[in-house]
């Protein structure tokens, strides 16, 4: 990058130059003294992007001096022993003026003759059905001793498996293959890169299990495998990754337990292990995760209670989403000791007993899902409380919970619960009391069993200032939930 603005700066001045002698025959010969390159070197460079951008791409007409004076948008150039030589190479539209590759885009054989390229990526290039290509298996050895980054982004016609010869470029730090059509299982000699800072293999269709031998990559910062058709347990070896900061295994197959060896992260600041088929309780290593600030479990039948762990100890949390988990039990007050939190989610479990009133006091929290449970007894939030979180506070679909009848004129009460005062038990016992003498009974009961939900909803309406800042708070939710789904991704 710096190259290319160097040398377009060059180019800048050069022009000036052109300009107030008129002798750009002279001035153009020797800046190409100044900073030659090898003729094989410039020819490889050419032959390679016309492979994948087209026969049509002349570069020896278009662009005489790739790392001078002619500068290609994508690629950039070093200088070493006084020679340029191309160490980044970008194919794919990134800007206007990118080099886009042709529905035909194959890898040439000269692309390994570019021995000092560090950075290679390729996005949106390989994208014919028609088209299908798999990453070439040999030579990347020939790349070995330079390259620092490998990034396949967005590419559905790259299909076919990680070639295990990956394994052998033994300075790669990052090695990105998101959103390909790549499947099959991942090589076991991935674990070879022992420079590797992140891997991210996310949205393909990979299979099989996560090797044991990933543990071996003990310098890794981001590990995101999510979005693929990985089965089978966590490796043990996971809990070897401590530097780690990001683990993202979403939506999967993997199955088995959440295992102890997690707790061994402990610069984890991310752990996304939703949608996949964990079971057994969450086991109280999770307390020992002290620097997690997002812990995404949902959507997996993890089963058991979370009474038992000291959720006091994960100071660090922003986003805890343990919802539709087959939670039991109750939830524990130590969750609002939890104060930096800002996404509470804790829908679609067996949750039951009372909701602790503490955790409508977290400063800075936006959204608390609680419904789809069994949580039972008054509300006990202020008014500000519900007034703040709209619909982001969810108690629904807990058939014994109740707000208190204070609420009901303010315009806050909570979304889809009902009012404290009628007592579900007492009208039941009225009504059916009723319905043995009439058939009367039936309609009125149906009448009136719902009258909260539908009351709520005209008192919001009568009230326009409070149904802009209703809107205004779902704006501000919808762009929370958007940057956590990236965040995630
Ligand atoms: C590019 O153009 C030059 C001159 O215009 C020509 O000699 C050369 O063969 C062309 N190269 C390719 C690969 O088409
Ligand atoms: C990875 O390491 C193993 C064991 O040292 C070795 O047998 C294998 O050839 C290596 N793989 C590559 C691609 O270098
Ligand atoms: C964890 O982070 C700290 C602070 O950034 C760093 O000093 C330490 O080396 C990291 N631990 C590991 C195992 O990387
Ligand atoms: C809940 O999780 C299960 C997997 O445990 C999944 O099949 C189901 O679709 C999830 N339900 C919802 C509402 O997401
Ligand atoms: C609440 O959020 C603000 C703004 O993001 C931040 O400065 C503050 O430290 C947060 N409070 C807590 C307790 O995390
Ligand atoms: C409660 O759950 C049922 C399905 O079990 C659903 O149809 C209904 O819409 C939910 N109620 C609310 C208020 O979301
Ligand atoms: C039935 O309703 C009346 C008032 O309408 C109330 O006094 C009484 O406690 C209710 N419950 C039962 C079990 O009768």
């Amino acid at each position: 990058m710096m190259k290319v603005f160097a040398s377009s700066m060059f180019f800048i001045l050069l022009c000036i130059l052109h300009m107030s002698f008129s002798c750009s025959g002279q001035a153009a010969a020797s800046i190409s003294i100044a900073a030659p390159m090898e003729k094989a070197e410039q020819e490889a460079l050419y032959s390679t992007i016309q492979s994948f951008v087209g026969k049509w791409w002349n570069g020896s007409d278009l662009y005489p001096d790739p790392c001078g004076w002619t500068p290609i948008q994508g690629v950039s150039c070093d200088l070493s022993n006084g020679l340029w030589y191309v160490t980044s190479l970008d194919i794919g539209p990134v800007h206007d003026n990118s080099l886009n590759c042709a529905p035909n885009a194959d890898f040439g054989p000269h692309l390994f003759a570019l021995k000092h390229l560090k950075s290679l990526s390729f996005f949106n290039c390989f994208v014919s059905p028609h088209h299908l290509l798999t990453i070439p298996t040999d030579k990347w050895e020939s790349l070995a001793d330079s390259l620092e980054s490998l990034e396949f982004r967005s590419n559905p016609g790259l299909v076919g498996q990680i070639p295990a010869t990956f394994g052998g470029l033994k300075n790669l730090q990052s090695l990105v293959l998101i959103q390909n059509g790549l499947s099959s299982k991942i090589p076991t000699d991935i674990g070879n890169l022992s420079n590797l800072k992140r891997l991210v293999l996310s949205q393909n269709q990979i299979t099989g299990k996560i090797p044991d031998s990933l543990g071996s990559l003990s310098g890794l910062l981001i590990l995101d495998l999510s979005r693929n058709l990985l089965s089978g347990p966590l490796p043990h070896t996971l809990g070897k990754l401590t530097s780690l900061l990001k683990l993202d295994l979403s939506s999967n197959q993997l199955a088995g337990s959440i295992q102890g060896e997690l707790r061994n992260l402990k610069n984890l600041t991310l752990l996304d292990l939703s949608r996949n088929r964990f079971s057994g309780g969450l086991t109280k290593s999770f307390q020992e995760m002290s620097s997690v600030e997002e812990l995404v479990l949902s959507n997996n039948p993890v089963g058991g209670d979370i009474m038992s762990l000291n959720w006091q100890n994960l100071k660090c949390l922003l986003v805890l989403d343990l919802s539709n988990m087959s939670l039991t039990g109750g939830i524990p007050d130590s969750i609002a000791e939890l104060k930096r939190l800002r996404f509470l989610g804790l829908n679609d479990n067996n949750l039951a007993g009372d909701i602790p009133p503490r955790i409508g006091a977290l400063p800075n929290i936006s959204a608390i899902y609680l419904n789809g449970n069994y949580l039972t007894g008054e509300l006990k939030f202020s008014e500000l409380f519900y007034g703040k979180m709209g619909r982001r506070f969810g108690a629904w679909n807990n058939t014994n919970l109740c707000y208190p009848i204070e609420l009901k004129s303010t315009g806050h009460a909570p979304y889809g619960v009902k009012p404290c005062h009628q007592e579900a038990t007492t009208l039941h016992e009225n009504i059916s009391d009723l319905d043995e003498k009439s058939n009367l009974g039936k309609g009125d009961l149906n009448h009136d069993s719902h009258p909260t939900v539908s009351l709520a909803f005209p008192s919001f309406a009568s009230n326009g200032l409070c149904l802009c800042y209703i809107f205004l708070c779902e704006l501000f939710m919808i762009a929370l939930d958007f940057s956590l789904t990236r965040f995630a991704w």
